[in-house]
């Protein structure tokens, strides 16, 4: 990712901080919508799954331009998701919906340049959660 990418990342984050529950609850209702199956695999308490889910979003926002940090992020989140097996299928439902929760919360603001480097962002991270 360039500065440039990095910088529309971070500042469209900081624009919704303070709504990243509606971000997070958008991301599961897109998240189901695409894979069905994935709903009966959350056991735990869903409030703090949400919680979890926004707190590993911000943490890679923040250490986009940190290669160390964003691969020990990548790291975790490939050994939270290892017992899952998830495949290309899945991390690309995953990308496609955390996009469409942030069209729904950042609507026309999600230009097409902040889109393009949010997409850039997921794949980098997300990537990780398949590699085996
Ligand atoms: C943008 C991509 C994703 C991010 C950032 C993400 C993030 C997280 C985080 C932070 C946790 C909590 C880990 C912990 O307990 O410390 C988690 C758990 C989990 N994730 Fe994901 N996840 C993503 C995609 C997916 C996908 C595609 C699935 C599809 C099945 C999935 C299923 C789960 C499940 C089942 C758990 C464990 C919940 C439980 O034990 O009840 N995640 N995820």
């Amino acid at each position: 990712m360039n500065p440039q990418e990095v910088q529309h990342v971070q500042q469209s984050f900081a624009g919704i901080f303070a709504r990243k529950a509606d971000l997070a609850e958008r991301f599961y209702v897109h998240l189901f919508t695409r894979l069905p199956e994935a709903r009966g695999r959350f056991r735990g308490n869903f409030v703090k799954q949400k919680a979890m889910l926004t707190a590993m979003i911000a943490a890679c926002v923040r250490n986009l331009d940190d290669p160390r940090t964003l691969e020990d992020l990548g790291g975790q989140l490939l050994q939270a998701h290892a017992h899952l097996q998830l495949g290309t299928q899945e991390t690309e439902a995953a990308k496609r919906a955390l996009i469409a929760a942030l069209r729904d919360v950042l609507g026309p603001a999600l230009d097409t340049e902040t889109e393009t480097a949010w997409a850039s962002a997921i794949s980098q991270v997300a990537g990780t959660m398949t590699r085996h």
